[in-house]
């Protein structure tokens, strides 16, 4: 490629301290940052925008000795000005196409702003709803979050990352962060490895391939290293066995905490350990720029480390065409909100709803006579859009109290908020939202977490309705009237009691911008939901970790035993992997949603019984609308591999497609499996397909569905 002459001819001219000054980045465009930019010290800032960040581009530009343009570098989460459901949400939708079109819009806006590179996707695999963080991620399990990590990659990069409204992409955090043990954030991962490469790397592999330019290392200890300082994650997996030639960026100050995990003595030795691992570039601290040179001068660290991290990170900026256009996309700053970004927005946030359950209530006619609203969450602009939200503004959201207002007329609707906040005990608006639910047909509560209850450092360890919500709805139900319950919230919740007290459950997650009009198309059946759970919904905080692709154990309980009472010691089971006071499956499990209408699974077929490795197995079903509404269902499909040399989880997701249906018609679906989808490691690590018997499921969630066998042959 051009650019590699180009890079080597520069690398040939460039000091040490220049060199050194490519591997760091720092927060902001103080006269600090703009005296080591101009003397050619500092390769990247973040948290820059606009202005700030022309005239700090200008000075690398124009006032560097080497010219060489810097990587401004931002957390475009879930959009830049329009907000899109947080990143949970949008694994929800089961809909990589409508995910890619976020991440593009997300791109564009950020783009205009003179941002070029994002700190997403975060694809870090989460089974612990504790975790404020799993509200970043796109849940449970490593096929759906391989799909939808790439689709967030081609999103912001397009097909040509010199293109304007390109902005480099960033895997994030590599690896493990989310298995930080307990759901506390920063927190220890034990991973064993066969784990680490069948999930936790899996989607991060896919990133790779799929081109991701950046990958950030994470917080996290990782089977005792840092992954900061992971030679093995690092150097080993991602450079050696990938062949991986972007960069990677530290997480903030992650090298220099190092000292903290007990990892390096002091920060030298973090700078040491972080360039030697494989960490091209670090976040915010400074240990690379006070101790590399002496590092390299006395023999310490080798040059060739410094220059293949400073080969990387010169090689974004030439795949960027910062050379050639260092500076914002002046077209892009016009497309802030524009009416295809709010339209994208309202239908990401639809497809990203996921029915819980209904009792025959929804949808609602919009020729009830009064509708009350009621809850923290109703016309709370800046909640709605949840965490990791910098340049989102809440004067944009379009709250579900307006849009219900705009849609029915004022005349329709009456309003009592009942909590002044998510988490406020006071029952002293009670009262007024009690008058409200007496005067209307129906109530509608919006309930759930405020914005600040997950992300970075949010982690919970009651994962219930915060605050005096549940006395709330006893309230309301209390006046005989029909509840419904709209729960935003940046995790699963413990949602049994709310389910028991309620006529149907929506969980909108939050849904970003266009909270209000999506909502309101789904309630008053403008539109019919169609997002499915990404992540398992415990029924106590105490089944966590529980996801569907677990291991059967040699005393599986019975899957149809029955709902046992919480608090009540029994034991129904005998001997068996279960609780005493529990059921042990998850109260929503994974790949779960309604519908307004409902879809049969009929016709399984295989194309053959028995495939052999060069083979491949068509897996057909016919899927028939037998509603009364039209409606969109995710076809799912499940493999179970019987007997393997390791045992292998009791169902994994292999397959879905998401389809349209009129009432009453149906539509053949066809998936297509070869061995590699069958694949698995051992424990000597080697990437292995096992002849033997399968079962194979098409079906509508993790639970259910239609079953055949099929065997793989030599
Ligand atoms: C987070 C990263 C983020 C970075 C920059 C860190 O605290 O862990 O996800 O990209 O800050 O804002």
């Amino acid at each position: 490629m051009q650019y590699e002459q180009q890079i080597e001819a520069l690398l040939a001219q460039m000091t040490l301290a220049e060199k050194i000054g490519q591997m760091r980045q720092l927060h902001g465009t103080g006269e600090n940052q703009k005296t080591l930019v101009r003397e050619g010290n500092l390769g990247s800032v973040l948290n820059v925008i606009d202005a700030e960040a022309h005239e700090i581009q200008r000075i690398a530009v124009e006032e560097s000795r080497l010219g060489i343009p810097l990587l401004i570098g931002r957390d475009v989460i879930h959009g830049f000005r329009t907000i899109f459901p947080i990143p949970l949400g949008q694994a929800a939708s089961f809909n990589p196409d409508l995910v890619r079109e976020a991440a593009r819009v997300a791109a564009r806006e950020a783009s205009g702003a003179g941002i070029n590179w994002t700190f997403a996707p975060m694809i870090d695999i989460a089974r612990d709803p504790r975790w404020g963080r799993i509200a970043e991620s796109c849940g449970e399990d490593a096929y759906l979050a391989s799909l939808m990590g790439v689709a967030m990659v081609e999103g912001f990069q397009g097909d040509d990352l010199t293109a304007p409204e390109a902005i480099a992409a960033c895997a994030k955090h590599y690896v493990g962060y989310g298995a930080s043990e307990n759901g506390r954030d920063y927190n220890t991962a034990w991973i064993p490895e066969v784990l680490l490469r069948d999930v936790y790397l899996a989607p991060f592999h896919a990133a790779a391939e799929a081109g991701a330019a950046t990958f950030m290392s994470a917080f996290n200890d990782l089977n005792g290293v840092p992954t900061s300082g992971n030679e093995f994650t690092l150097r080993q997996i991602l450079k050696g066995e990938w062949a991986y030639d972007g960069m990677v960026v530290s997480d903030w100050a992650s090298i220099v905490e190092m000292i903290a995990h007990g990892y390096a003595a002091d920060a030298r030795d973090a700078a040491l350990k972080g360039v030697q691992a494989g960490v091209d570039m670090e976040m915010a601290s400074t240990s690379y720029a006070e101790y590399l040179a002496e590092l390299v001068e006395s023999s310490t660290l080798s040059l060739d480390l410094i220059d293949d991290a400073v080969r990387r990170v010169l090689r974004i900026k030439f795949r960027l065409g910062l050379f050639n256009q260092p500076y914002a996309n002046a077209a892009a700053a016009e497309s802030l909100l524009a009416a295809e970004h709010l339209d994208l927005a309202r239908q990401i946030a639809k497809e990203s709803c996921v029915l819980l359950s209904n009792k025959q209530t929804l949808p609602l006619s919009q020729n009830q006579t009064k509708v009350a609203i009621v809850g923290p969450l109703a016309n709370h602009a800046a909640y709605q859009l949840g965490c990791w939200v910098f340049d989102g503004k809440p004067e944009d959201s379009q709250t579900p109290l307006q849009a219900i207002r705009a849609l029915l007329g004022d005349a329709q609707v009456v309003f009592a908020q009942g909590l002044a906040e998510a988490r406020s005990t006071d029952h002293s608006l009670f009262d007024e939202a009690v008058a409200a639910a007496q005067a209307a047909d129906v109530v509608l509560a919006f309930l759930g977490e405020d914005a600040g209850l997950s992300g970075e450092a949010h982690s919970r360890a009651f994962i219930d309705l915060p605050g005096a919500q549940l006395a709330l709805i006893d309230a309301l139900v209390a006046t005989g009237k029909p509840v419904v319950a709209v729960v935003m919230a940046g995790r699963s919740l413990v949602l049994g009691e709310l389910q028991d007290k309620v006529q149907a459950m929506l969980y909108a997650w939050h849904p970003g911008t266009m909270a209000g009009p999506a909502i309101a198309d789904l309630l008053f059946g403008l539109d019919n939901p169609s997002g499915r759970l990404p992540i398992s919904f415990p029924r106590t905080v105490g089944q966590v970790p529980v996801y569907y692709n677990r291991k059967n154990t040699g005393r599986p309980p019975s899957e149809d035993a029955p709902s046992i009472p919480t608090g009540t010691p029994l034991d129904p089971s005998g001997f068996t992997s279960s609780y005493l006071d529990v059921d042990h499956r998850p109260l929503f499990a994974f790949g779960y949603g309604l519908s307004y209408t409902t879809f049969e699974y009929s016709n399984l077929r295989l194309s053959s019984p028995k495939i052999g490795f060069d083979e491949t197995l068509s897996i057909s079903a016919t899927i028939t609308n037998t509603g009364k509404y039209a409606g969109s269902e995710v076809v799912q499909l499940y493999i179970r591999d019987l007997v393997g040399s390791m045992t292998r989880p009791i169902k994994e997701l292999k397959g879905f497609q998401r389809i349209a249906l009129e009432p009453g018609q149906s539509q053949e679906v066809t998936f297509e499996l070869r061995s590699a989808d069958l694949s698995f490691h051992n424990n000597a690590m080697q990437k292995i397909v096992e002849p033997g018997e399968f079962h194979v499921w098409v079906a509508p969630s993790s639970i259910g569905g239609l079953q055949a066998t099929f065997e793989l042959t030599r």
